[in-house]
């Protein structure tokens, strides 16, 4: 999510920082900062905002020291400011961290206890203290980083630097990327390779749980279970604009593939599995105002309203409260009845969408309560959101959104889970076992993202089709409509979505050889208690009697679908309420490789752009 650089060698290296920082800039960030260990001990500059504001401040104050840390953060605990920016220093330990910690809450009370003030909102600042507290008792750098890790759960990519060991360098990764560098007599550490690509070609990208320490003379890298292990680096012979997306032709492409990491992001520490509950630390609604709920209204646009689509069903299921949904662009201009304790969800990626913004104030000027599921902390409707729940996606660059749509999702089940705890119309087995189902999502999303070849070849088969048809039914209708947005945003190809069961109400009309039709043909046995999957194979029988083709996104081992089909797009099994968050993906490969086989724009599509701040 943040970017981070590190070096350790034999030159002042704050301009080397500064101009790693800037290659990272693409990833957007909110405030920047540095640290380095030099004659006159550790120095930390910071500050919010641009990098230049950084850079400038550095030109200043001519920080020295030939081991440093620095980062671009990108906020997702705490407001974007000077006191929330990275590096955060205590006791001579200075720390930036990519990822979230998840008892962060537990963490910071033991250590108020122990006699600790914190001066940022971060959960990093955590590190700090944790290792300072090591060090303090006579540990070294790395064994002082490894007790602390001990205490901490959650994602980080990590670096540290400690005043007492100016020749040091350590970095841990659990979940965040991580790339280790090697140079001559200097070696480097940054989240993303295009950071260091001007020094050195030569890279270990690090594994899950490793811990290393970066010295001048050598770069030593430990596993999980403290083992010294040996690694051969890499030479990258990645462009300076391929390493921006890490290798990956596109950042949509990139994006679709950090899926399992950003909804890892989204649900640990939130989902408890102990207490069949869910913690939303920025949600304050309590029982009491959540029985008294009469109503919900979500407001979205684009994606985000196709994820609000499936929220409302998650709500309505698990929480027994009536939702309506509006697109946020309509809601004001109907004069919308907002009844007393109404509790209005606007879902936006940026949080600046004009006409989500406006709908959320119409109806908080009506009384409602307004909660914000959002991508950008600090941004406008979180600032005005009576609650808001982050979505932790990490920046999306792709204008055609991906990540945030599945981690919508996830938020929207674990709102719904939270309502339901809260009101008293979901019991902790019934909370666990929907807990248990999402807990297994991104290992699920890994195994769809592994089938990609097949979307690759439907993609090839088809790419020339001037209109696509894509239906589902249930909790796969809205997924339906969110895989023809894609295909049309970045391909030009006219596609439209539809509940299945509309087909005969019209679409059946356009059906021919030339019209490709997708259908989401997974089974879901538990949902309300109809498979919809016979349904689905009627449809298909209907499309294939009038010369149609047929796309399937079915399940590995399906039988019936695929025969009928001409082209499948496999994906695991999984429980329905979550099949949403997993069938998306083939749609997503889909839409990307017709629009890459079609060769347009696929980040940037002619016309979108990424946030609407004009109504
Ligand atoms: C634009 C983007 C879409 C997005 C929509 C809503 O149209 O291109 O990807 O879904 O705005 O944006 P939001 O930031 O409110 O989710």
């Amino acid at each position: 999510m943040c970017g981070i650089v590190g070096y350790v060698g034999g030159e002042d290296c704050a301009s080397f920082l500064i101009a790693g920082l800037k290659r990272l800039e693409y990833r957007g960030y909110d405030s920047a900062g540095v640290a380095l260990v030099g004659p006159q001990g550790l120095g930390v500059l910071r500050s919010r905002g641009k990098l230049v504001n950084l850079e400038t401040l550095v030109v200043k104050e001519r920080p020295q020291g030939a081991l440093g840390i620095g980062h671009t953060r990108w906020a997702t605990h705490g407001r974007p400011s000077d006191e929330n920016a990275h590096p955060h220093s205590y006791g001579g330990v200075a720390v930036v961290h990519n990822g979230i910690i998840e008892n962060h809450l537990e963490l910071k009370a033991r250590l108020r206890d122990a006699g600790h003030a914190f001066t940022s909102e971060t959960d990093t600042e955590i590190f700090a203290h944790l290792i300072a507290d090591e060090v303090a008792k006579g540990l070294d750098l790395l064994a002082a980083t490894k007790a602390a890790l001990r205490e901490v759960r959650g994602t980080y990519a990590l670096a540290v630097v400690s005043a007492a060991d100016p020749e040091t360098l350590v970095a841990a990764k659990n979940a965040s990327p991580l790339v280790v560098g090697y140079g001559q007599g200097e070696n480097y550490l940054a989240s993303d390779v295009p950071a260091i690509l001007e020094r050195t070609r030569d890279v270990v990208f690090l594994e899950e749980g490793e811990v290393v320490r970066l010295r001048r003379s050598g770069i030593e890298i430990f596993d999980a279970r403290g083992q010294a292990v040996t690694r051969k680096p890499r030479r990258i012979d990645w462009t300076p604009v391929m390493a921006e997306k890490g290798g990956h032709k596109h950042f949509m492409h990139k994006e679709i593939h950090e899926q399992a990491r950003a909804l890892v992001d989204t649900i640990r520490g939130r989902a408890s599995l102990e207490k069949g509950d869910v913690t939303l630390d920025g949600v304050s609604l309590d029982a009491e105002a959540a029985k008294a709920l009469t109503r919900a209204t979500i407001v979205a646009c684009g994606t985000s309203y196709h994820a609000g689509v499936v929220g409302k069903q998650y709500i309505e299921t698990l929480a027994k409260l009536p939702v309506e949904i509006d697109l946020a662009s309509e809601f004001r201009y109907r004069d919308p009845l907002v009844l007393p304790n109404t509790l209005c969800v606007a879902i936006s990626q940026s949080g600046e969408t004009a006409d989500t913004l406006a709908a959320m104030r119409e109806a908080k000027g009506k009384g409602a309560r307004t909660l914000a599921v959002c991508n950008v902390v600090g941004s406008a409707i979180t600032r005005e959101a009576d609650d808001v729940l982050y979505t932790h996606a990490g920046p999306e660059i792709g204008v055609a959104s991906t990540k945030a749509f599945t981690t919508q999702l996830a938020a929207m089940l674990l709102l719904a889970v939270k309502l339901g705890r809260l009101r008293g119309t979901l019991t902790s087995e019934a909370a666990r076992e929907v807990l248990q189902a999402l807990n297994a999502v991104p290992g699920l999303v890994d195994q769809a993202l592994e089938r990609e070849g097949a979307a690759l070849e439907a993609a090839r088969a088809y790419s020339s089709a001037k209109d696509v048809l894509f239906l589902g039914r249930g909790l796969q209708a809205p997924v339906a409509l969110e895989g023809a947005l894609k295909l049309k945003e970045i391909s030009y190809i006219h596609a439209e979505g539809y509940a299945a069961g509309e087909m005969k109400h019209g679409p059946i009309a356009l059906i021919d050889e030339d019209v490709p039709v997708v259908v989401i043909a997974t089974r879901d046995p538990k949902q309300g208690g109809q498979d919809t999957y016979e349904k689905m194979l009627g449809n298909m029988e209907e499309v294939r009697a009038r010369g149609g083709r047929i796309i399937a996104v079915v399940n590995d081992g399906d039988t019936h679908a695929s025969a009928i089909a001409d082209k499948v797009l496999p994906v695991p099994a999984c429980s329905a309420l979550v099949a949403p968050i997993v069938n998306v993906i083939p749609l997503q490969l889909f839409s990307y490789h017709v629009a890459d086989h079609r060769g347009t724009d696929v980040d940037q599509p002619r016309n979108l752009a990424k946030s609407v701040t004009v109504e």
